[in-house]
C-alpha cells in the first residue's frame, strides 16, 4: 500500500530540488502518494495566511511531511512557517544527522555524528519583551525584589525558560535514537557553569536519565568547548543532546563540517507527526536558475524512508549520492567551487537528480 506524504515544495529553491528529490525517491521504487501543499509568501497573498488550515490538516492527516524551504521576510509581521509547523504538532526533537562524504569538498573526513536539538523552549521560545514595555518594567521590578541582579531600564528582555519535563523528553529521545541506530555515547551539551539553573537543569536531567541507558555511555561537554572540539577532531561526537539555541548554532556548524548545508538533511519529530527538510533555507540569491544543491532534500527523503519502515530504500538513495559525489563529474556548483575553486564543470539540480535517480535504480 502506498504511503500518504505531505509533501510542502516551499518556495525560493523549495520547487526546483523537491523535483529532484521526486525523481530519486521514485527511482527508490517505494509507493508514495504525495499530497501537495503549498505555504509561504505566495500562499499568503492568496489566502491571507501563510500557512493555511488545510496544510496542517493533511500533516495531520498523513503525520509524515517532507518540506522545502519556505522564506520569513524580515520584519513583516509574516511570522514564520517553521515556528509556527513545529508549535502547530509540537515537533519537539529536531534531528540533524551530520555524515562525512568522500567528495563533499569539506576540509574533514570521518564524521559521523547526530544533532539532537531540543525545539520548544529556551530563549528560541521567543518570549521577549521590548525595551520600555510594562512586561520588561515588570521583569526588572521582580528581578530586583527578590535580589537575582540589576538589568538597565533600557534593557529589551528574552526569558529562557527549561523544563524538566521538556529536557527528559529531548534527552530520552537522543537515548532511545541511540540505541535505535547502533551508536554508542550521547554528549550533553550546555553553559551550567554559568546557567547554573536553567542549563544546570538540563544538565542534571540528563545525568538522572542516562543512567537508565548503561548500553550508552554519557558525558557532557560546556558548549564553548564543544565548539572547539568540533572544529579540532569533529570525528570524537556521536550523538549531542543540546537545548533550542545551541542546538541551531551548532547545527550548522556541523552541517559546515560536511560540506555545507547543501548537504545537510533534517528531522522535526513530535508524538504524532514527523516533518523533513533540509537544513538549509529558501536560497532567493540563486533561485530559479536550477544551480541549487538538492542533495539536503534527498537525505532528508531517505530519513523520512527511514521513518516510514523503508531502510533499505533510503540505504540505496544515501549510497547513490556518495557514490555520485566520490566520483565528482557529475556535481552541483557549490560542491565543484569548494573541490576546486571554480564552477566549471559543474551540473544543473535536476541533472544532478537524474544522475542520483540513475544510480539508485542501479543499485535496486
Ligand atoms: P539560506 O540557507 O537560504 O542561504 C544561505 C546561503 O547558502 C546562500 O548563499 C544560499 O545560496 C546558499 N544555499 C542554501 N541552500 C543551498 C543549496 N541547497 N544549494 C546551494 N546553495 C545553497 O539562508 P538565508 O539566506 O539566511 O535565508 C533565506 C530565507 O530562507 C530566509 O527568509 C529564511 O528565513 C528562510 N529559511 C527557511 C528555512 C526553512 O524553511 N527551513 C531555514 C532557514 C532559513
Amino acid at each position: 500500500m502506498a504511503h500518504q506524504v505531505t509533501l510542502i515544495p516551499g518556495d525560493g529553491i523549495g520547487p526546483e530540488i523537491s523535483a529532484a528529490m521526486r525523481e530519486v525517491v521514485a527511482a527508490s521504487g517505494v509507493d508514495i502518494d504525495w499530497h501537495v501543499q503549498e505555504a509561504g509568501a505566495k500562499v499568503m497573498e492568496a489566502e491571507g495566511t501563510p500557512l493555511p488550515e488545510h496544510v496542517l490538516d493533511s500533516v495531520r492527516e498523513t503525520g509524515t511531511a517532507l518540506k522545502g524551504p519556505v522564506t520569513t521576510p524580515v520584519g513583516s509581521g509574516f511570522r514564520s512557517v517553521n515556528v509556527a509547523l513545529r508549535r502547530a504538532f509540537d515537533l519537539f526533537a529536531c534531528v540533524r544527522p551530520c555524515l562525512s562524504m568522500p567528495g563533499d569538498g569539506s576540509r574533514y573526513d570521518g564524521v559521523d555524528l547526530v544533532i539532537v536539538r531540543e525545539n520548544t523552549e529556551d530563549l528560541y521560545a521567543g518570549i521577549e519583551f521590548d525595551e520600555g514595555s510594562k512586561g520588561a518594567r515588570a521583569i526588572m521590578d521582580t528581578v530586583e525584589r527578590e535580589g537575582a541582579g540589576t538589568i538597565k531600564p533600557d534593557s529589551a528582555i528574552s526569558l529562557k525558560p527549561v523544563s524538566v519535563s521538556g529536557s527528559e523528553r529531548i534527552v530520552r529521545y537522543a537515548f532511545d535514537y541511540a540505541r535505535r541506530n547502533g551508536r554508542h555515547k550521547v554528549t550533553a551539551v550546555h553553559k551550567a557553569n554559568i546557567m547554573k539553573c536553567t542549563d544546570g537543569l538540563f544538565l542534571h536531567t540528563a545525568e538522572r536519565v542516562a543512567a537508565d541507558y548503561p548500553d550508552i555511555a554519557f558525558d557532557s561537554k560546556i558548549v564553548d568547548a564543544t565548539c572547539m572540539g568540533l572544529v579540532m577532531a569533529p570525528a570524537d561526537f556521536d550523538v549531542l543532546v543540546l537545548p533550542n539555541l545551541y542546538g541551531d548554532i551548532v547545527s550548522d556548524l556541523c552541517a559546515g563540517l560536511v560540506g555545507g548545508l547543501g548537504l545537510a538533511p533534517g528531522s522535526n519529530i513530535g508524538e504524532h507527526q514527523a516533518i523533513f527538510e533540509a537544513t538549509h533555507g529558501s536560497a532567493p540569491d540563486i533561485a530559479g536558475k536550477d544551480i541549487a544543491n538538492p542533495t539536503a532534500m534527498i537525505l532528508s527523503a531517505a530519513m523520512m524512508l527511514d521513518h516510514l519502515g523503508e531502510g533499505a530504500a533510503a540505504g540505496r538513495i544515501r549510497t547513490a549520492v556518495r557514490e555520485v559525489l566520490a566520483e565528482g563529474t557529475c556535481v552541483t556548483a557549490d560542491i565543484r567551487r569548494a573541490l576546486s575553486g571554480s564552477t566549471e564543470g559543474c551540473v544543473g539540480t535536476q541533472a544532478y537528480g537524474k544522475a542520483v535517480a540513475a544510480r539508485v535504480a542501479e543499485l535496486g
